[in-house]
């Protein structure tokens, strides 16, 4: 197997796992009170669920994601829904990012953003975390709103709640990282075939998380006001505790 069929075999996976329906109906209508009619960036794009349904309400975004298997499936839903929307593969935190759009023939300028699912946390590091933020903030037009949800960072271990499917359960543990590195967590995820007694994949990724006070000042340094700030896409207060969500609408 290449590495591209594995990118794209974990990407199929990521598509199929999640519950999105639930997920879009829950996500979307908060998202398109400020995005619709836009021209926006999704970053960390993944399979494009969010930018193909934001569709829906005059939006067209940027999809970027650094996983090529991510963005071909993304290009497939696009093709099935007759999509606008442009996906592209890069790392959001490269110095070059902008000149990797420009020579692309892609735009350059934004009304508006999103970041969801924690994406943050992928992006590796403290330095990647800002070096994004940074790319983000010049890629948008002034008074654009940019979403984000972001997963408080546990001071400990911390499970996410296992996600069981016929057959399968799929399981999330979050550790740690005791030494002075620039990852301040470990995420293991494994999916394990119940039926077979088997693990049909475990992979553990260097992940970077934020406290909200943390993250207010990631996203403050670079520039951005943040405005409103939630524990979900109802509107509730923000949660400082451990595993909690935060959703941030942010200001350039
Ligand atoms: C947890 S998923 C979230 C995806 C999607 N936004 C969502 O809400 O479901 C994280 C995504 O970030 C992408 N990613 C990780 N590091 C990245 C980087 N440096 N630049 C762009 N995408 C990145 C991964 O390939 C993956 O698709």
């Amino acid at each position: 197997m290449t590495k591209f069929d594995e990118e794209i075999e974990h990407a199929r996976f990521y598509d199929t796992n999640l519950n999105w329906e639930p997920r879009i109906k829950r996500e979307v209508p908060f998202l398109q009170k400020y995005l619709a009619n836009k021209n926006i960036l999704d970053i960390a794009c993944a399979t494009g669920r969010h930018s193909l349904a934001l569709e829906e309400f005059g939006a067209v975004s940027l999809g970027i994601d650094i996983s090529p298997g991510m963005v071909a499936v993304a290009n497939e839903k696009k093709k099935e829904q007759d999509g606008k929307s442009t996906f592209f593969t890069a790392d959001v935190s490269a110095l070059d990012l902008p000149t990797k759009l420009k020579e692309a023939g892609l735009k350059m300028e934004f009304d508006g953003g999103i970041m969801l699912g924690n994406a943050i946390s992928n992006f590796g590091s403290l330095m990647a975390g800002v070096r994004g933020m940074r790319n983000i903030y010049s890629l948008l037009k002034k008074n654009s709103t940019f979403i984000c949800q972001t997963v408080n960072r546990p001071n400990s271990f911390f499970y996410f709640p296992p996600r069981f499917q016929p057959d399968k359960v799929f399981i999330r543990l979050m550790v740690p990282n005791q030494q002075v590195a620039e990852n301040n967590m470990f995420l293991h995820a494994a999916l394990i075939n119940l039926k077979e007694q088997k693990y049909e994949f475990q992979r553990v990724s260097k992940t970077f998380m934020y406290s909200v006070e943390e993250f207010t000042d990631l996203v403050t340094s670079v520039g951005f006001k943040v405005v409103e700030q939630y524990s979900n896409y109802n509107g509730d207060p923000v949660d400082e505790s451990d595993g909690a969500t935060t959703i941030w609408v942010l200001l350039k």
